[in-house]
């Protein structure tokens, strides 16, 4: 990376909540180390034997490499909002080998569709891909009583798109699971609510006292440390 580069990376720390700005210095610094150490293991020639079309989840996978590397046989519920070609499904496939794969996507585009078919083949037998919206089927589940330990959003990047996956992924997920956000970083550069960091920043700060940060950058996990408590605001109406 140039020197402009880097520079400019490191004041993008500002922008980061306090609460982050520990775990994305310290991911700015490790992350060589951690992607090293992921390309001996496997995973890349996993990833060279799918047919991708652009580099998506993959530019990350040494961050869930390294904090996940020593329990990967304890996630054994994995969901995902956002599937398109399935590089987040062979990620977490590869990663979680005992893990029961959830994709949740519309699959609205024919041929990524097939892609997603034919990347996530090698374990079908472990794989539920549910056509839909991402806000009906989370209800669906909620409905249906299903939990998860590891939840991965990255489905619609609208503010309130994130934020209600959000809201609806949280109860969903189990105490000690995991929640990550892609492109936390990005934005649109003229539609000020395709901003998914503003969305997952109020979100965070409204259960600062419910979570650890696992790490940050582009991407953000959080673990749940704590479930809501059940007393709502009727409360103190009564
Ligand atoms: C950025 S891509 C997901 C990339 C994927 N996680 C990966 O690593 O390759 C976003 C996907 O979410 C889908 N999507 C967006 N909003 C959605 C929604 N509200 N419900 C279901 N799918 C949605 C899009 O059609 C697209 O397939």
């Amino acid at each position: 990376m140039s020197v402009s580069g880097k520079i400019s990376q490191i004041a993008g720390l500002a922008t980061f909540p306090p609460n982050l700005m520990w775990s994305a210095a310290s991911g700015m610094v490790a992350r060589k180390f951690w992607r090293d150490e992921l390309s001996k293991q496997g995973w890349l020639n996993t990833y060279r034997a799918c047919e991708f079309t652009s580099e998506l989840t993959y530019n990350h996978a040494c961050y869930w490499w390294h904090s996940f590397k020593n329990m990967r046989e304890d996630v054994r519920d994995y969901l995902e909002l956002g599937s398109w070609e399935g590089q987040s499904s062979v990620l977490a496939g590869w990663l979680f080998p005992k893990a029961r794969i959830t994709a949740v996507d519309w699959f609205a585009n024919p041929q990524a569709n097939d892609r997603f078919d034919r990347n996530t083949a090698s374990f079908s037998n472990r794989l539920e891909k549910i056509e839909g919206t991402t806000v009906d089927i989370l209800m669906r589940f909620a409905g249906e009583g299903r939990t998860f330990d590891f939840i991965y959003v990255d489905a619609d990047h609208r503010f309130d798109g994130v934020l209600l996956d959000t809201i609806l992924s949280w109860p969903l997920l189990r105490k000690g699971g995991y929640l990550v956000w892609d492109d936390y970083l990005w934005m649109h550069p003229a539609i000020p609510h395709l901003n998914p960091k503003r969305a997952i920043d109020a979100w965070l700060a409204s259960r600062r006292d419910s979570i650890d940060v696992v790490f940050a950058g582009h991407q953000v996990c959080v673990q749940k440390i704590a479930d809501d408590t059940q007393i709502t605001d009727m409360a103190y109406w009564n």
